[in-house]
């Protein structure tokens, strides 16, 4: 007799055992796995949990406060917001390999959290949102990996937290009607897969404030055309990347010399292999008269038609 409602009253009362009147921590990312880990808990133990939300900057268009308006204003947790943009951007200067510019990040994120956790007394739990497939995957993985997907590649030995991983059981497509159950918004649940180097690796090669809002602007004009196309749930992915090469353009009457952005949307199962979305043209043509109108800097859009393998879902 299994329904979503006697999971959530079986989990809860499993969480308020294991915690009785401790602490738990938990990294927020706004992605559909932690959002409901902090939602199904808060629902727990309320105050006792703790979440820690990393803005490093390179997020999406409006996340950080659909993050903070969802979970702080709404939904009343204690929820850390830390403003790390400078320190990413910082760390990231110079640096165009895609695996270095991972790795930095993983470990900056680390960096961050831990500093922050240190400050909070009596934190006993963390809190992650780990999916069955996420057990399944871990021990089937390949000796070789194609691009280092691991955001958090373990924690320093000096952070000793008891694991709190309630979704454990769970497949993806139950995780959001986990979450819709426990009142967080459809964005929320429905979002789109999206990296933890986030925006970093949309930006090919060194990534620059300014470089980063070409791809944030151009990103927000594609999600919003897509939407009003109706096309979101079609399309497993849906995002802009800037490949860093400039050529001439016109405008009016004078020559430009400006980025071009490419469209990358797919569709897919499990994000493993997938397909070039057939995105109606009329929606690429709009797409794209709003991006050379509305984003400073571009004079030429393309589309990526090519499927995973060859290629893969991200271009680093
Ligand atoms: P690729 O580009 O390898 O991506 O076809 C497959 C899926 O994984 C996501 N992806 C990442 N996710 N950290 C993540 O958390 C990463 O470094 C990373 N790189 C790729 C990608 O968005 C797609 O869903």
């Amino acid at each position: 007799n299994w329904s979503m409602e006697n999971f959530i009253e079986m989990q809860s009362e499993k969480i308020r055992q294991q915690v009785g009147d401790r602490n738990v921590l938990c990294a927020l990312s706004g992605g559909v796995d932690s959002s409901v880990v902090a939602a199904l808990i808060h629902q727990a133990i309320g105050d006792q949990l703790t979440c820690v939300f990393v803005d490093h900057g390179l997020l999406r268009k409006h996340e950080a406060d659909t993050v903070m308006d969802t979970f702080r204003d709404q939904f009343h947790m204690n929820v850390i917001k830390i403003d790390a943009k400078d320190r990413f951007l910082q760390k990231l200067a110079g640096v165009s390999d895609p695996e270095k510019k991972r790795k930095i990040i993983g470990n900056e994120f680390i960096y961050v959290f831990d500093e922050e956790a240190s400050k909070l007394e009596h934190m006993d739990f963390l809190a992650q949102g780990t999916l069955y497939t996420d057990i399944i995957e871990s021990g089937t993985e390949t000796a070789q990996t194609i691009k280092s997907h691991h955001n958090v590649g373990g924690l320093p030995e000096h952070m000793k937290f008891d694991l709190i991983e309630p979704l454990n059981t769970l497949f993806k497509d139950e995780v959001r009607e986990l979450g819709l159950q426990l009142g967080l918004p459809e964005d929320i649940v429905w979002r789109q897969p999206f990296p933890g180097p986030g925006l970093a690796i949309r930006v090919l090669g060194e990534v620059t404030e300014e470089k980063l809002a070409i791809v944030r602007e151009s990103d927000a004009i594609l999600r919003d055309e897509i939407a009003k196309a109706g096309l979101e749930k079609e399309i497993w992915q849906y995002f802009t990347v800037l490949p860093n090469i400039k050529s001439v353009g016109v405008m009016g009457d004078s020559r430009t010399y400006d980025h071009t952005i490419a469209i990358r949307a797919v569709t897919s199962v499990d994000g493993m292999t997938s397909d070039w979305a057939r995105v109606p043209l009329e929606v690429l043509e709009k797409i794209s008269n709003r991006m050379v109108n509305e984003v400073n800097q571009i004079n030429r859009v393309v589309y990526d038609v090519t499927s995973k393998p060859p290629s893969t879902i991200e271009w680093e």
